[in-house]
């Protein structure tokens, strides 16, 4: 019974996300729960604020831009970038509605608006070459490997040449961290993230260079900064 309590969130929702993250992304509870600043900013260890500040740091230097949120987040990205002075258009797609509407009401709340669709990020419905900038923010570690190069085979492919991608997520884990290094907290995390294993030691820049390069686009990166001692980056590629 237990073990499939999960189903209910089936609904047109991957079975990863249902099976491993209904309780954080697709319960009402969990929505109520995590979307605090406290909260997210307990589980990145004090860090949101810096993250969310160099992510914007990166953006707001950019053209005025199409601009697609690949995923909602807890927090305040959406309205911030919502309210950033060279987003001409925004867009959020996400897979779950209880997202999209949270979304939509942050929005409300510093008059603003975006595009908001459901839609699953590993197959996005939106022309080649449509958007100026593409932002993933703590998405890509949360999915499984075949549904993350998929994911990023997408985000390129709508990428304009001239654009921008940002990445906010966990650093590579090659065991320098302190963290990386202290078992029970890796362990926990790696229980209540099932995919982040396998995210810690795969090799995201090489395989977005080897994705462009295979769609015929060249994504030259920007220097990455690394946040909380190599815990975090925030990623930037031009197209
Ligand atoms: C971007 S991550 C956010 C991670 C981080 N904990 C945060 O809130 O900042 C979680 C979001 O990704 C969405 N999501 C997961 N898999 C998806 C997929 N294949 N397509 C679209 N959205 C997806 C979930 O519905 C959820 O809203």
């Amino acid at each position: 019974m237990l073990s499939s309590f999960w189903r209910r969130y089936l609904d047109g929702i991957p079975e990863y996300l249902a099976r491993n993250y209904w309780w954080a992304y697709l319960s009402p509870r969990g929505v109520w729960f995590f979307d605090h600043h406290l909260i997210i900013n307990l589980i990145l260890f004090g860090q949101y604020r810096a993250i969310l500040a160099e992510v914007m740091r990166r953006y707001v230097g950019t053209q005025p831009a199409r601009t697609l949120q690949l995923s909602c987040a807890y927090g305040a990205l959406t309205p911030t970038l919502a309210l950033a002075p060279n987003t001409r258009e925004l867009h959020v797609a996400d897979i779950a509605a209880i997202q999209l509407t949270a979304t939509r009401k942050k929005l409300h709340a510093v008059s603003r608006s975006a595009a908001m669709v459901r839609m699953n990020a590993e197959t996005l419905a939106y022309a080649s070459n449509s958007f100026d900038s593409v932002i993933l923010f703590f998405l890509l570690h949360e999915l499984p490997a075949a549904a993350r190069e998929r994911t990023l085979r997408e985000a390129i492919r709508v990428l304009r040449p001239g654009g921008h991608l940002l990445i906010a997520e966990y650093a590579e884990n090659r065991g320098h961290h302190p963290l990386h290094r202290f078992t029970p907290w890796r362990w926990t995390q790696e229980r209540l993230e099932p995919f982040l294993h396998d995210f810690w030691h795969s090799e995201l820049h090489a395989q977005i260079h080897r994705y462009a390069v295979q769609q015929g686009k060249v994504l030259h990166p920007v220097d990455a900064t690394t946040l909380f001692g190599g815990l975090y980056r925030v990623m930037e590629y031009h197209a």
